[in-house]
């Protein structure tokens, strides 16, 4: 498990309780940070996230030079820097904070963000389906290739007694080997193209959901593409949207029971918007906000990988009617050429 110190971030910016908020708002824009700890001495009383500067100043409830006495949250839980990345993750999300200071024998060490916080729990995801993989390929590789190995070395040793004395027979036993071969040859394939990171680089992004979506249904779901691509797509967003795609429609297998699901992707004029809708039966997403299960990470993954992308993320879901997952992207400003008339 992961610790969340190599992850949180060092940087903390602070500021005394009696600051105004006007202050604490300024620097929090010039250095980019969400958060302020507020300290009264060497000890850490508060903390403000620009969100709570919105929700007060923005909404006209308090003027700006109010202290942060007033509007900080007091006290605010705090962890160490040894927790555990799953610790944290669920304290974040069952209190709703967004930050939290990170305190060793009292003193201020860092600031925890919901950000830094995915990249340790993707970190984990990633390790965990890497070493996933290595055992099945393992398993893989022993129980079909060696096996094959080993049935094609008695083949040709029993060739090797048989040639001079009993021409057919070495024949035979020559054919067997060659067989063997072939089946071999195709288990060695399959457990390659399982090694291959992601097959958009090679097959193209509609395509490669075109083969994925026909790997993950079986014939008792209808599945509906209607998706056209934009020049201005790069391979690094084709690999983040494919992967999203690839959660998304793993959810509808595991969970929806669906009899259909459609897929829409749609270029704008600077945006990108992809589209999942299942009919399946769908599941209340205010208690998964609320109790996000520990073993969960499909659609924190998506939100993150979203984010880095610069885009947003909709999820609607109503139990018994079905679920629609809404990423939307920016495109960039230029095309990127590769399929650029120019
Ligand atoms: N299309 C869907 N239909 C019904 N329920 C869904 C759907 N997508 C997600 N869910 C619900 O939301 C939960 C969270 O999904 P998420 O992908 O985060 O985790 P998971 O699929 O349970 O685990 P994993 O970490 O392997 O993805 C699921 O456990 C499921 O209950
Ligand atoms: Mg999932």
């Amino acid at each position: 498990m992961p610790l969340i110190e190599p992850f949180m971030s060092r940087q903390v910016l602070t500021a005394p309780a009696d600051q105004t908020l006007e202050q604490a708002a300024q620097s929090m824009t010039e250095r980019r940070v969400g958060a302020v700890v507020i300290t009264r001495g060497p000890s850490v009383v508060g903390i403000l996230t620009e969100r709570d500067v919105l929700r007060s100043v923005a909404r006209g409830l308090v003027p700006w030079s109010t202290s942060l006495d007033v509007c900080m949250t007091h006290d605010p839980v705090s962890i160490a820097p040894g927790t555990e990345a799953l610790v944290a993750s669920r304290l974040m999300f069952e209190g709703g904070f967004r930050h939290l200071p990170v305190l060793e024998e009292g003193r201020l060490v860092g600031i925890l963000s919901l950000r830094d916080l995915w990249r340790a729990t993707e970190a984990e995801r990633i390790l965990q389906a890497k070493e996933e993989e290595r055992r099945r390929l393992a398993a893989e590789i022993h129980d079909g290739v060696s096996q094959e190995l080993i049935s094609i070395g008695y083949r040709l040793k029993a060739c090797e007694r048989l040639v001079g004395r009993d021409e057919l027979g070495a024949l035979q036993e020559l054919a067997a080997a060659n067989e063997l071969v072939d089946h071999a040859l195709k288990d060695v394939r399959v457990a390659i193209n399982a090694l291959r990171p992601s097959p958009v680089d090679e097959l193209g992004m509609i395509p490669a959901i075109q083969a994925l979506a026909r790997r993950t249904f079986g014939p008792e779901v209808e599945v509906v593409l209607a998706a056209s691509l934009d020049a201005r797509v790069t391979s690094e967003m084709e690999g983040a949207l494919y992967r999203i795609i690839q959660e998304v429609l793993n959810n509808v297998r595991r969970h929806a029971g669906a009899r259909r699901v459609t897929v829409r992707i749609e270029p704008g004029d600077d945006r990108l918007s992809i589209r999942l809708t299942d009919d399946g039966k769908g599941f209340d997403l205010e208690m998964y906000r609320r109790s996000r299960p520990e073993s969960s990470f499909g659609l924190m993954g998506i939100a993150e990988r979203v984010e880095r992308l610069g885009g947003r993320l909709h999820i609607q879901s109503e139990v018994g009617t079905g679920t629609s997952v809404e990423v939307v992207v920016p495109l960039p400003g230029t095309p990127t050429g590769r399929n650029d008339p120019s």
